[in-house]
C-alpha cells in the first residue's frame, strides 16, 4: 500500500493525495486518511502525472550510433541507407542488449510505454524476434508496443509484405508503412491502400511514416484519412511525422485537415528528428519541416509527439527524456501561450497513451497505480527545466527514484541551500 500525500496534477488540482492498493489507485482526493502501514510519499505540492508515453519510436536502432559509421549528410536517405549497411551485422543478443540499455533509460525518465516500431524488411525478422523478447522481459515496467515496419518499402522491397504479414503472425501489435520511400507516389498511395485492408482484417490498428519529407506535394496522409473513413478505422490509425505538410499549400492544408480529423486519424510529430533531418536541402531560409502541429490541433486532431531516434543512424543525441521532445515542440512550433505550452505536455502524455490505444491510463480510481513525481508544480514548469523525475510509480511500486536537483551557493548571509527550481 503507497499514498501520495499533497500533489498537483496537471489539470490544476492541488493538494490532492493519491491511495494506491494491490497495484491499483483506490482513492483521489484531499486529506485521505494515511491507512495503518502505508508507504508515504510526500509531494510537498509538487506535480504527481501520468506517466511519459512514447508515439512514435525505434527500438531496433537505438544506440547504435556509429555502427558502422556516422551519418554524414544528416538526412534520412542516408539514415536509411545507413541502418540498410548496419542491417546483415545485428545479432539477437546486441539489439536485446542495446533495448534493455534505452528501457533503464526510459523508466528512470518516467517513459513507462512506448510504441516502437521494427523493421521486417529483414528475412531473419532478427529484430522482430529480440523485441518481442524484450516487450516479455519488460513488461512488468515498461508497456512496449510494437508496429511491423517495412523500412525499404513494403512494394519496394520484394519480401517485404510477406516479412509484415510473418511479424504480425508472431504478436507484433500494429501495422506499419512508409509510402514516401515506395517507388512512385502511386505505389505510395497503394501501399496505404493494402496495408490498411491488412489492419482492419485483422482488427489492428495502423501507423504509417507518412510523407517524411519537405515535398509540398505529397499526399500520403490524405489518402491515409481516405482509406481510414472507408474501412472504418477511426481512432485506429495514425499519421507519423507528416513533415510534408510543413511546406503544403495553405489552401491544400485547409481542405486537408477537416478530413484527416473526420477520420479521427492520429497525427504524431517527432520535434528533435524532424528539426534534424528537415529542411537539409535547403539554403536559406530553411524550413523547420515539423508538421502544422497548432492547427492540427485546432483541427480538433489528436496531436502526440514521439522520440523517434536515440543514437542511432538518424540522430546522434536523445536521452529517453520525453520533457526534452515536448520542450523542441513546443519552440519549434512556437506554442508559447499558457494552453499552447500545457498542450505539449498533454502530446507525451494523456495524447501519446490514446495514439496507443492504452486502457486505464491516468490518475484515476480503478487505474493501475503508474505515475510520476515531478520536481515542479505544474507541467510548464516541468517543460522549461526538464524536471527531475523524484519518484517513478508503476502499479503501486517505486521503481526509479533521483535525488532533487539543488545548487549550493556558498554566500555569507544566504542560506546554505537553494531550490535549483527557483519556486514562485
Ligand atoms: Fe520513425
Amino acid at each position: 500500500m503507497l499514498i501520495v500525500r499533497n500533489a498537483s496534477l496537471p489539470d490544476g488540482r492541488t493538494g490532492i493525495d493519491v491511495l494506491t492498493e494491490s497495484g491499483r489507485i483506490t482513492a483521489v482526493g484531499t486529506n485521505l486518511p494515511v491507512p495503518v502501514g502505508a508507504e508515504v510519499i510526500d509531494a510537498d505540492g509538487q506535480l504527481l502525472t501520468p506517466p511519459f508515453v512514447d508515439a512514435h519510436f525505434h527500438m531496433d536502432a537505438t544506440l547504435s550510433y556509429g555502427r558502422p559509421r556516422v551519418n554524414a549528410s544528416g538526412t534520412l536517405l542516408e539514415g536509411i541507407a545507413l541502418w540498410g549497411e548496419l542491417k546483415p551485422q545485428l545479432t539477437q543478443e546486441a539489439l536485446i542488449e542495446r533495448a534493455l540499455q534505452y528501457c533503464d533509460w526510459a523508466v528512470a525518465k518516467g517513459l513507462l510505454a512506448v510504441r516502437s516500431h521494427v523493421d521486417v524488411c529483414d528475412d531473419r525478422l532478427l529484430a522482430v524476434e529480440a523485441l518481442l523478447h524484450v516487450k516479455q522481459l519488460v513488461a512488468p515496467w515498461l508497456d512496449l508496443q510494437l508496429v511491423a515496419f517495412p523500412q525499404d518499402g513494403v512494394l519496394r522491397s520484394p519480401k517485404a509484405l510477406a516479412n509484415l504479414t510473418r511479424a504480425l503472425d508472431l504478436g507484433v501489435d500494429v501495422v506499419g508503412g512508409i509510402p514516401h520511400f515506395e517507388r512512385t507516389m502511386a505505389d505510395g498511395a497503394e501501399s496505404v491502400r493494402l496495408l490498411c485492408e491488412l489492419a482492419a482484417e485483422r482488427g489492428l490498428r495502423v501507423d504509417m511514416h507518412c510523407d517524411e519529407s519537405d515535398d509540398p506535394l505529397s499526399r500520403h496522409i490524405e489518402t491515409l484519412a481516405f482509406h481510414t473513413q472507408r474501412l472504418g478505422l477511426h481512432g485506429r490509425a495514425t499519421g507519423s511525422h507528416l513533415t510534408s505538410m510543413h511546406s503544403m499549400d495553405n489552401y491544400y492544408v485547409s481542405k486537408l485537415l477537416p478530413l484527416i480529423a473526420e477520420a479521427q486519424v492520429h497525427a504524431v510529430a517527432n520535434p528533435l528528428i524532424n528539426i534534424t533531418l528537415q529542411g537539409r536541402h535547403d539554403t536559406y531560409p530553411k524550413r523547420r519541416g515539423m508538421t502544422r502541429v497548432p492547427e492540427l490541433m485546432a483541427a480538433g486532431v489528436n496531436v502526440a509527439f514521439g522520440q523517434d531516434c536515440v543514437m542511432d543512424p538518424w540522430y546522434s543525441l536523445g536521452s529517453a527524456d520525453m520533457l526534452e521532445v515536448a520542450h523542441m515542440g513546443l519552440h519549434v512550433a512556437q506554442m508559447t501561450s499558457q494552453a499552447q505550452m500545457r498542450a505539449c505536455f498533454d502530446a507525451v502524455t494523456v495524447n501519446s497513451a490514446k495514439v496507443l490505444g492504452l486502457e486505464g491510463y491516468g490518475i484515476a480510481v480503478g487505474n493501475r497505480a503508474d505515475f510520476v513525481l515531478l520536481q515542479a508544480h505544474d507541467p510548464i514548469e516541468a517543460i522549461r527545466l526538464r524536471a527531475t523525475r523524484l519518484k517513478v510509480v508503476r502499479s503501486g511500486q517505486i521503481i526509479a527514484s533521483t535525488p532533487a536537483a539543488s545548487a549550493r551557493l556558498n554566500l555569507p548571509g544566504r542560506p546554505a541551500t537553494v531550490d535549483w527550481a527557483l519556486r514562485r
